[in-house]
């Protein structure tokens, strides 16, 4: 029998044995659906085989039904994640939210709706706003403790419109440069005539200018890490020495370029790859974070070495589990699956000491607001 939580005092017992009745279907559904995905146990036993699920132990209805679940010895909250979507709907529910209760219990709520649905506004606050989970929890990075990070989706995905929300909270702050390659053309144009234009660079008229924005940024780092004193190992970041974000826009289309002008003596787009690659290295503890921007991370655009190097991985919509994997190692293959129909702005996250996390990007607005918030309150 499941106990029933914080049950309403039903006038009736009819009502009362509803309840538990309900209860008990959704105990039930629970363990059917456990079989079905692998997560039960099945033991072979002289009778037969017999099959144990983690347990349903207490449940709670109401508009989003919770069920607290034993998990089986071995079992972690995550492997539950893994197969929260082929769960749900055995249980009646568009998406399943689960949360570790004890270090062996999880709650698992029943949601009639993606968490995720419905935009997310850029909020003011403390440190970077870069997500909201789907625990609706807000992620935020304080801007010294932004690691390298790389970003990859399809067209229309919704990365653009991350890293205007991410730019609009760092052109403001007298702690940080905004830096960057934008072979688009529309990402500096709010900047124009500010602090951060020398660090920028901007359509294809003349690549040669990324390789010297790119050039000066490692100067500057190469500085930084000459005179930082004997008892430091890191820069510390402030208005003197402010963090720089060096933005690589549609960096596979800006290698393109320059590989295209490749010459038996000049190769540009390798002096480009190694300067990025010398940021990724050295840059984090010259205050210098990189932020690279791809439809699909593949091999050819950043290698191994580089993907290494960037602990915040973002993956908008993915065409297939193979890109997905790319950034995300090791993601529940039902997840990656999911994530080629995302909505734009959805996105998996991938950062160092937690789970693999779905979220929805903050939404500024377009490309207008985007100009708005960095030109309106730029210093002249
Ligand atoms: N976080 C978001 N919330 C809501 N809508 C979004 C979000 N991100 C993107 N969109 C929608 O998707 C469109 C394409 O996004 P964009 O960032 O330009 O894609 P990409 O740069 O990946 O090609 C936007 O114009 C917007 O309408
Ligand atoms: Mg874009």
């Amino acid at each position: 029998m499941v106990l029933l939580i914080d049950a309403p005092e039903r006038r009736t017992r009819r009502e009362r044995y509803d309840d538990h009745r309900d209860a008990e279907a959704l105990a039930w559904a629970w363990r059917c659906a456990c079989e079905g995905t692998g997560l039960g146990r099945t033991v072979d036993t002289p009778t037969g085989g017999t099959t144990t699920t983690p347990k349903v132990t207490a449940v709670r209805l109401g508009r989003h039904p919770e069920l607290l679940v034993a998990l089986l010895p071995g079992q972690l909250p995550a492997d539950v994640r893994a197969v929260a979507n082929r769960l749900a709907p055995h249980l009646g529910a568009v998406a399943l939210r689960v949360e570790p209760r004890t270090p062996v219990h999880v709650r698992v709520t029943l949601l009639d709706a993606d968490p995720l649905d419905g935009t997310v506004a850029l909020a003011a606050g403390s440190g970077l706003h870069l997500g909201r989970d789907e625990n609706g929890a807000e992620l935020r990075v304080d801007p010294a403790e932004l690691p390298h990070t790389i970003a990859q989706g399809v067209t229309r995905s919704g990365k653009s419109v991350w890293t205007y929300g991410l730019l609009a909270q760092l052109a403001h702050r007298p702690d940080a440069v905004v830096a960057g390659c934008d072979p688009t053309g529309l990402l500096w144009r709010p900047f124009t005539g500010s602090r951060h234009t020398p660090w920028q660079s901007s359509g294809l008229a003349d690549p040669g200018a990324h390789e010297k924005v790119l050039v000066a940024v490692v100067e500057e780092m190469e500085t930084r890490i000459d005179g930082l004193p004997l008892d430091r190992d890191t820069v510390a970041v402030g208005p003197a020495l402010p963090l720089i974000v060096v933005v690589l826009e549609e960096y596979p289309g800006l290698l393109r370029v320059l590989d295209a002008a490749k010459t038996r003596g000049d190769d540009p787009g390798a002096r480009l790859r190694a300067l990025v690659s010398r940021l990724l290295a050295e840059g984090a503890k010259a205050g210098i974070r990189v932020v690279l921007l791809a439809q699909r991370a593949e091999a050819s655009v950043v290698g191994a070495f580089e993907r290494a190097m960037c602990s915040l991985r973002v993956s908008f919509r993915c065409d297939n589990r193979a890109s997905v994997e790319l950034l995300h190692p090791g993601a529940p293959a039902a997840v990656a699956d999911a994530h080629t129909a995302a909505l734009p702005g959805v996105a998996l996250l991938s950062r160092p000491g937690h789970e693999l996390s779905r979220i929805r990007a903050p939404f500024l607005g377009g490309y207008a607001e985007y100009v708005a918030a960095v030109s309106g309150r730029l210093p002249s």
